[in-house]
């Protein structure tokens, strides 16, 4: 697998983030917001978001571990929350929701906790191959069927440092 050619640069992120950040801070007006990360590939984005948003926000991540291609979609929390979510206004930090099946889950389960309102933020959409149906209140981009890498997306765990977003060659 090589990098093939750059679908977003640094500044075309930077940018929808901060566009994105302002659909954020007129939704919640007045309001504090939980951000929830997952990591580790929302990591960046989250950084990224949290610093351009007005609206005070607080941050706590979790970790999902998938149970193996043998049954796709069935994922577990590996490392919770460290704080309660209960009444609070919740959003769902994600890299990407491609099947849905990770932020399906997510949502569930976060719902359970109470919280006052929930949603999902996302930095990248393929809804072509959409699965289960969430509800993606925010995305920074909609993208191709091709596999990407950077600003957090991973190969293999490498790549996530990238600075953009990039196209993967799957070649050998
Ligand atoms: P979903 O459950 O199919 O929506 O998968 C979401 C997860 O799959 C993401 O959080 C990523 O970790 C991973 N993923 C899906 N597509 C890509 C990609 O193109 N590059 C890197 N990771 C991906
Ligand atoms: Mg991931």
């Amino acid at each position: 697998m090589t990098v093939e050619r750059v679908l977003f640069t640094q500044e075309q992120i930077a940018e929808r983030i901060r566009e994105i950040a302002a659909e954020i801070d007129a939704k919640y007006q007045g309001r504090e917001l939980k951000l929830i990360a997952v990591l580790k590939g929302s990591v960046f984005f989250l950084t990224g978001l949290a610093q351009a948003v007005q609206t005070p926000v607080k941050i706590d991540f979790l970790a999902i571990s998938q149970f193996g291609s043998a049954q796709p979609g069935m994922v577990r929390i590996a490392k919770d929350l460290d704080e309660p979510i209960h009444g609070e206004d919740v959003l769902l930090v994600e890299d990407i929701v491609d099947t849905g099946f990770t932020t399906s889950f997510l949502l569930r389960t976060l719902a359970e906790r109470g919280p006052r309102s929930i949603a999902v933020c996302a930095m990248l959409d393929r809804s072509v191959r959409r699965i289960a149906q969430v509800p993606v209140e925010f995305r920074c981009f909609e993208i191709p069927d091709r596999f990407v890498v950077g600003f957090g997306l991973d190969h293999k765990q490498l790549y996530r440092n990238l600075p953009y977003i990039a196209v993967m060659n799957p070649g050998p």
